[in-house]
């Protein structure tokens, strides 16, 4: 008989339930320093992580299959996460879901089960908040998050914990109610003045980083143009080059991706139609002290993270671990 984390390997299969994840105390800090690891990890290549492959059941969605094994945390597991766009309008559902399988890395056996949405959001924000540290003027005074969804409240969220000086986040969304919503949820736990921007342009201009989740799609949609952009700043992506012009992504000073596997087997697909800029390095080199990351407070650096299988699977495995502590979760028979 085996025992993984006090489940029965073979007999036993943890379920927990979005509820379950949400409910679960944590601290901002604990994630970043999670992601930060993480990203380390990867940097070093001590991570099994191919590339995620994905199936495209719609134009501009996906459904991507996310494995890794970390064996410092012996975690491993796959991600299945969807992104489809028009879901909130179609249906009132979010754009992006994930069910996260753990299994035992000794066995390989799947152990549990998880709903994976609210890891997906938070990661992505730690990964932004890392990414700041690294790349940025970390005594910037101002940060500018364009799509104010799920993942770009967690942004505002998570961003003061990297940037000791931050004085104002400027926010901007198509969607008033999207402002709104975020305002009304956040500003209250935050000392940080969060002011509603009345565009794109005024968010850019206003704010040394910027950092933006709206929505992906093949061909680029800019609406960011190359003359707001200036020296010094740094563009943080979620959404790949979808805002800006193909000029302003080459002309960065320095421009970074968190996998360049991923992102080219993203441009086979189709992604980046004019081309992926030359890359200075991988996120989690500069995170692991490999490669340099800003040197210069004048230079201009872009960093495009589309999200890698490594994070969720460190914060699957760190959830998984607490919800067996605590009882939280539903045990099912395999
Ligand atoms: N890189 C990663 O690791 C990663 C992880 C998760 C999500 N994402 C991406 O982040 C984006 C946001 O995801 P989400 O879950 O927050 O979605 P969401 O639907 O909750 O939020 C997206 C927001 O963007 C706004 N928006 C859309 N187009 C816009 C535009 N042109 N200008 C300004 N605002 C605009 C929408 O009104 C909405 O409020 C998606 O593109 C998603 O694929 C990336």
């Amino acid at each position: 008989m085996r025992n993984f984390c006090g489940l029965e390997v073979g007999r036993d299969l943890l379920y927990i339930s979005r509820d379950d994840i949400v409910g679960m105390e944590r601290k901002q800090t604990t994630i970043i320093h999670l992601i930060e690891r993480s990203l380390s990890i990867h940097g070093m290549k001590e991570v099994e992580m191919p590339a995620k492959i994905g199936i495209h059941p719609k134009e501009n969605t996906f459904i991507h299959a996310m494995p890794a094994y970390i064996q410092e945390h012996q975690a491993c597991g796959i991600k299945w996460a969807a992104g489809f766009p028009e879901n909130r309008e179609l249906y009132g559902l979010p754009q992006i879901t994930a069910l996260l399988t753990l299994n035992d890395p000794e066995t390989g056996l799947p152990v549990a089960v998880m709903d994976a949405s609210w890891i997906t959001t938070v990661r992505t924000a730690a990964v932004t908040a890392v990414a700041a540290r690294y790349l940025s003027n970390t005594n910037s005074e101002t940060f500018g998050m364009i799509g104010c969804g799920e993942v770009g409240r967690k942004h505002v969220e998570f961003i003061a914990n990297v940037l000791p000086k931050l004085k104002k986040i400027f926010i901007y969304d198509v969607s008033p109610q999207a402002m709104e919503r975020l305002i009304q949820e956040i500003q209250p736990q935050m000392e940080v003045e969060i002011i509603q921007a009345a565009s794109m342009e005024e968010v850019v201009k206003s704010s040394l980083i910027v950092a933006s989740a709206t929505v992906i799609t093949e061909q680029p949609r800019p609406q960011i143009k190359d003359e707001w952009i200036r020296k010094g700043q740094t563009i943080l992506l979620c959404d790949l080059h979808t805002l800006y012009e193909d000029k302003t992504m080459k002309k960065a000073d320095k421009y970074f991706v968190d996998s360049i596997e991923q992102n080219k087997l993203f441009q086979e697909y189709g992604y980046y139609p004019a081309g992926i800029p030359t890359i200075n390095g991988e996120l989690g080199e500069v995170v692991a002290g490999l490669k340099k990351g800003r040197e210069h407070e004048n230079e201009l650096v872009i960093g495009n993270n589309i999200g890698m299988a490594v994070e969720d699977i460190m914060v699957g495995k760190a959830i998984f671990e607490a919800a067996a502590n605590q009882g939280i979760g539903q045990t099912l028979k395999l």
